[in-house]
């Protein structure tokens, strides 16, 4: 049975996305009274209850507009996130920094932006999409900056818990989206990613393992570094990023 969301105001950012569209989606057949779907480049909806929203996380004013805009919401989904072709962490230097801006900086701004507007309302929920990259050696800036978010979405729970925010961190491999259609690997869909994402945040969860990758890579954190790690190069040798 879906988990309500009744009564709950929530802002997706990237909502023009696979996932963020998903999101706006599942957030109205759950009952959410008012949705901000947020996007660098607002479309419209086909429900009174959604507000599209101009927004790119790489803004600080643009963020801080939103702020102001929607100051009645107690569910923020930081989506939003970029994974280039031929991402590498030999650089160029001005591409990490780029993926850096939109998948930690901008995420991190975008919580921090709306913490206050969270704490108004109870608390509410920050649901930050990382990645199962996160615990992966690949030597990509995407893996890196999601992990660095991993590590600061933990860092945020610690931050916010006086504010009785819920801050949950999303972990999953290949999501059949846009972002992913570069690779022929099998995928989960968007839809089971965000039922399980919803009902994550009504069970009370803190972090939500939402493929078998990131259940898999769970499991076996207790391994040897010696035996964890040239495994995991053997399996993504011939991964192109
Ligand atoms: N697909 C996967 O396999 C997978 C796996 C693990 C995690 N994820 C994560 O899931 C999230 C959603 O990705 P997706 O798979 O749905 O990919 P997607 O279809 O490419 O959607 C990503 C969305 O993020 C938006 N975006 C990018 N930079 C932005 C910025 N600076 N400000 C605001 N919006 C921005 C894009 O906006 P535009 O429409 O304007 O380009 C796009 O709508 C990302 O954080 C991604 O890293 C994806």
């Amino acid at each position: 049975m879906q988990k309500s969301l009744d009564g709950r105001t929530v802002l997706v950012t990237g909502a023009n996305g696979g996932l963020g569209e998903q999101f706006i989606i599942q957030a109205l057949e759950r009952g959410a009274a008012k949705v901000y779907a947020a996007a660098r480049s607002p479309r419209r909806w086909d429900d009174a209850r959604v507000h599209p929203l101009a927004l790119d996380i790489t803004d600080r004013v643009a963020v801080a507009d939103a702020v102001a805009t929607a100051a009645d919401v107690d569910l923020l989904i930081n989506n939003a996130g970029i994974a280039p072709a031929n991402d590498s962490i030999s650089g160029p230097e001005d591409e990490l920094r780029r993926i850096f801006d939109t998948n930690f900086f901008g995420t991190l701004r975008s919580a921090n932006a709306f913490a206050p507007v969270l704490a108004s309302h109870g608390g509410g929920t920050i649901l930050n999409i990382l990645s199962a990259a996160a615990r992966l050696p690949l030597s990509t800036g995407y893996a890196v900056s999601k992990a660095a978010m991993w590590s600061a979405t933990n860092s945020l729970r610690f931050q916010l818990q006086g504010q009785k925010t819920q801050v949950v961190g999303l972990l999953v491999g290949m999501v059949d989206t846009p972002m992913s259609s570069r690779w022929e690997v099998p995928k989960v869909s968007a839809a089971s990613v965000v039922t399980q994402a919803y009902d994550g945040i009504a069970e009370g969860s803190l972090e939500i393992l939402a493929d078998e990758a990131a259940r898999d890579l769970k499991s076996m954190l207790n391994m040897k570094g010696e035996e964890f790690y040239p495994m995991l190069h053997e399996q993504f040798a011939s991964f192109k990023p």
